[in-house]
């Protein structure tokens, strides 16, 4: 079979380097891919937004499955694009419909289809600029600090936790009036903070049924002990060792069978991952975010740890055979920790060779943001490598993962030497 991965981080070098070991892969290819993806497949050069331009690779390439990283194809109906196409509608999309990807498209959307399947979750109301009074009145409810919401999506960085009201006001006024992040906030949600440790977990459905992947924790500051700025990610662990099978089984019962059955209820078309970020509030789950797509760094944790056939599980999703297909998974530890480009993740520069990669030998090298320049690898962005180990414990793996960040060289590298210290 000819496969097409869409985006070009590390989620998607951890996606093509899973894939491309299924001997069922024929042919991959990856748009638009990076330097790591090019020496699994061929890169194409096509923007994951551009459909007719998709269209046109797919059918040229004969792909018959297409697995979609990053949410933004999803959010703009890439999977109605599909299905609507009479020459595409056979070939299999890995991803929800337009209608699905709403639940990480419009937090209010998510909220609302979590209070309608009783999916815990913090309380929470919506405003516009013709109800801001309310809005006032709701911060006036609460206790600090106050969680403040675009509704729409704003690359990360629409969610605002403050600690003093009259900011909180401040910052909603901003939000809802002023295009603070452009027509994503026109509506904000307000919800009750939750306190507690986060964790992630992710589910594959063919819209009938599921299988649970690993559990995994990002760590999302640039700083060291969780300061400073919000990033994408800096390092990853899966699985997490407070999450044990008695936990899980909690989130399983709780959160994910009403979600897989919610979305049926609702008549929602949904094929692919459900990424759900949750909170443990003193023992109890609950969810803070749905995303439709698989989480990075965490797919560089994710994947590794699954031993079954990969594009075998995807091709049950084609074939109508998804709930009778093994999932293996291994019980070793895996982490994974991000090198960045210095400045990140406010300004940085990028075309910086990198040197050395062929010197790590404990980890597996996941790029993210790099270029293969006539032969010469440089960073191409703000996160520029992931370096997955495997270990008996985390600490095992982790001292890999740093022995192998010290071995790759860029000018400005900058990487957290403390990811997992709060496990
Ligand atoms: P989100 O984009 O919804 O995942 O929010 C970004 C981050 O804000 C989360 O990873 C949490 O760290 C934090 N956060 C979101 N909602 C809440 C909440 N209700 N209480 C506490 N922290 C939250
Ligand atoms: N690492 C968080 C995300 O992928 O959204």
């Amino acid at each position: 079979m000819n496969v097409l991965i869409l985006g070009s981080g590390g989620r998607e070098h951890a996606f093509a380097w899973k894939i491309a070991k299924s001997s069922l892969c024929k042919k991959l290819l990856v748009a638009p891919g990076n330097a790591g993806t090019g020496e699994l497949g061929t890169n194409i050069d096509i923007d994951v937004n551009d459909f007719d331009k998709i269209k046109e690779l797919v059918l040229t390439e004969e792909i018959r499955m297409v697995v979609v990283g990053p949410e933004d194809p999803l959010v703009n109906g890439i999977y109605d694009f599909f299905k609507a196409d009479e020459a595409l509608k056979d070939i299999t999309l890995i991803g929800p419909s337009k209608e699905g990807a709403q639940l990480e498209g419009s937090k209010e959307f998510a909220k609302q289809f979590m209070f309608r399947h009783n999916i815990p979750t913090a309380k929470y109301q919506a405003f516009t600029k013709e109800n801001l009074a309310e809005g006032y009145a709701f911060l006036e409810s609460l206790e600090a600090p106050y969680v403040l919401k675009a509704d729409g999506l704003a690359a990360g960085k629409g969610v605002l936790i403050l600690n003093d009201l009259q900011k909180a006001k401040d910052e909603l006024k901003a939000m809802v009036a002023d295009a603070k992040f452009g027509t994503a906030s026109s509506t904000v949600v307000i919800e009750e903070f939750l306190d507690g440790i986060e964790l992630s977990v992710f589910v594959l459905t063919d819209g009938e049924s599921y299988k649970m992947l690993p559990s995994a924790k990002d760590y999302k500051k640039i700083g060291e002990g969780d300061t400073g700025l919000n990033t994408g990610g800096m390092g990853a662990i899966s699985p997490v060792q407070f999450a044990d099978r008695f936990y899980i089984e909690k989130v399983e019962r709780e959160i994910i069978k009403p979600t897989v059955e919610g979305l049926k209820k609702d008549n929602i078309t949904y094929q692919g991952f459900i990424f759900i970020g949750l909170i443990n509030v003193k023992g109890e789950p609950k969810v803070i975010e749905y995303n439709v797509r698989m989480g990075d760094p965490e797919t560089e944790v994710v994947i590794p740890r699954i031993k079954s056939d990969f594009l075998n599980l995807l091709q049950g999703i084609r074939d109508g055979t998804f709930s009778e297909k093994d999932l293996e998974i291994t019980d070793e530890v895996a982490t994974t920790v991000m090198l960045v480009s210095g400045g990140y993740p406010e300004a940085y520069e990028k075309g910086k060779e990198i040197t050395g990669i062929e010197e790590v030998e404990e980890s597996i090298v996941f790029h993210a943001g790099t270029k293969n320049n006539n032969g010469t690898v440089k960073t191409n962005g703000g996160r520029v490598i992931a370096l997955t180990s495997f270990g008996e414990t985390m600490e095992d793996a982790l001292e890999k993962s740093f022995d192998s960040a010290d071995k790759i060289s860029f000018e400005g590298k900058y990487y957290r030497k403390d990811i997992g210290f709060d496990l």
